[in-house]
């Protein structure tokens, strides 16, 4: 019978061809950290008592006035111990997610190199582009203290960023985005397929694709369907490739390629997607890649973003402080960009109109979810598979 309350053990999640091996010890570590993360949820319903009951007192005693900015609650509370403590440990569970997940792949990237080569070799739904640049923005950082971030490679054909990206993203969200982690795919896939029953895309983009795990729910759902999925990290395609195949899915080509500047013509796809993309891009990119998306769409097509909730104007300062949490301990930067940008303002900069703009919620489907979770679990700020979905139709 399964633990109440307890996260999946990592047992559960699906193994395709390329999932590295695990011991029992690896396994372990991942289901204790996977564990911790849940724990520390709660543990941060202590942050919004320590606010209301000593740091914003404390802070009016002083100053005369309440705290106006995240900046000076960020200040505030940096020296309450029931923060400090939570604070250190979810960083701390970061760090070991990430040494955990790379000590499983550092000791087979070989093996699970030659695997990949095995089935990529002479395909012609993968193209690498040896000339691609990373952006700037994706090199200045680990992205969520992923030593190396998407994109370099230790060896020569190197595909450890993503097997580690796989393996361990089941630690950091406590198994809540499914087997194959692709409960964003999947929810956004059957909400199109529910408001546009007679869509029939014949060409579909992915951007910034990762090593595939939400594109693969949309090409299943649309086999006739060209499906193209871009991203510029080679370590990444080559295993989402050869991922895909392992599970069958064939119609996706993908491709090494910048989001922002892409070779594809004017007005030839019908459905553009992204997810949990746009938090990880930098300031100006932001648009510049709407401007692309605006370009590539046919008249009629359909663009759908997957992102973290916006902040909205009645959203309390406590509320924007802990959700940008990750931006200033997690490496994740240019969360609170996309945090304070309207999707709406973003779209109209980048040519879509106004009154073809849409923004719906959407819920991870979970097929790991086995009904022992609390349905009152507290929400871990900007981790939850609970998005904000916006985009447009073009006309
Ligand atoms: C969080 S991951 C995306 C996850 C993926 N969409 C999924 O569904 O699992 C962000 C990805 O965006 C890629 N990326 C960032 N900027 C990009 C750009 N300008 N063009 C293409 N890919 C980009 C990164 O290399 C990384 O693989």
């Amino acid at each position: 019978m399964a633990a109440k309350n307890l996260p999946p053990v990592w047992n559960k999640i699906a193994k395709h061809a390329m999932m590295p091996e695990t011991n029992h010890d690896e396994r372990a570590r991942y289901n204790f950290l996977a564990s911790l993360n849940k724990h520390l949820a709660h543990v941060s319903q202590g942050n919004k008592m320590a606010y209301e009951k000593r740091v914003e007192p404390a802070f009016k005693a002083k100053n005369g006035r309440d705290i106006a900015s995240v900046e000076e609650l960020q200040e505030a509370i940096s020296k309450d111990a029931h923060y400090q403590i939570w604070s250190s440990l979810r960083r701390s569970t970061m760090e070991m997610r990430q040494q955990a997940g790379r000590s499983i792949v550092l000791r087979q990237a070989e093996e699970l190199r030659d695997k990949a080569e095995e089935f990529n070799k002479g395909k012609s739904t993968l193209v690498l582009d040896p000339n691609c640049k990373v952006p700037e923005y994706l090199l200045a950082v680990d992205n969520h203290l992923m030593p190396g971030s998407y994109h370099t490679e230790l060896i020569e054909g190197d595909v450890t960023p993503a097997a580690n990206y796989d393996s361990g993203i089941f630690v950091t969200t406590a198994g809540l985005l499914g087997r194959y982690n692709d409960g964003g795919g999947k929810a956004i896939t059957s909400w199109v397929k529910k408001t546009y029953p007679d869509f029939a895309p014949k060409r579909i983009l992915d951007i910034g694709c990762g090593m595939g795990h939400n594109v693969l729910p949309i090409a299943k759902a649309f086999p006739n369907a060209e499906v193209i999925a871009i991203d510029t990290g080679a370590p990444m395609l080559r295993y989402a490739h050869a991922r895909a195949l392992d599970l069958g899915i064939t119609n996706v080509t993908f491709m090494q390629m910048d989001a922002a500047k892409t070779i594809f013509e004017n007005e030839s796809f019908d459905w553009i997607q992204s997810t949990m993309f746009f938090h990880e891009t930098g300031g100006k990119s932001i648009y510049t890649i709407m401007e692309e998306v605006y370009r590539l769409l046919k008249p009629g097509g359909l663009t759908l973003h997957i992102e973290q909730p916006q902040y909205t104007e009645d959203m309390s300062l406590f509320e924007k402080f802990i959700r940008d949490w990750d931006a200033l301990n997690n490496s994740e930067p240019y969360w609170s960009k996309m945090h304070d940008i309207e999707p709406i303002d973003l779209m109209q900069a980048s040519g879509f109109r106004k009154e073809d703009f849409m923004q719906i919620g959407a819920k991870a489907e979970n097929d790991l979810d086995d009904g022992t979770q609390k349905a009152d679990e507290p929400e871990d700020h900007g981790r939850s598979p609970i998005w904000n979905v916006f985009g447009a139709i073009k006309n």
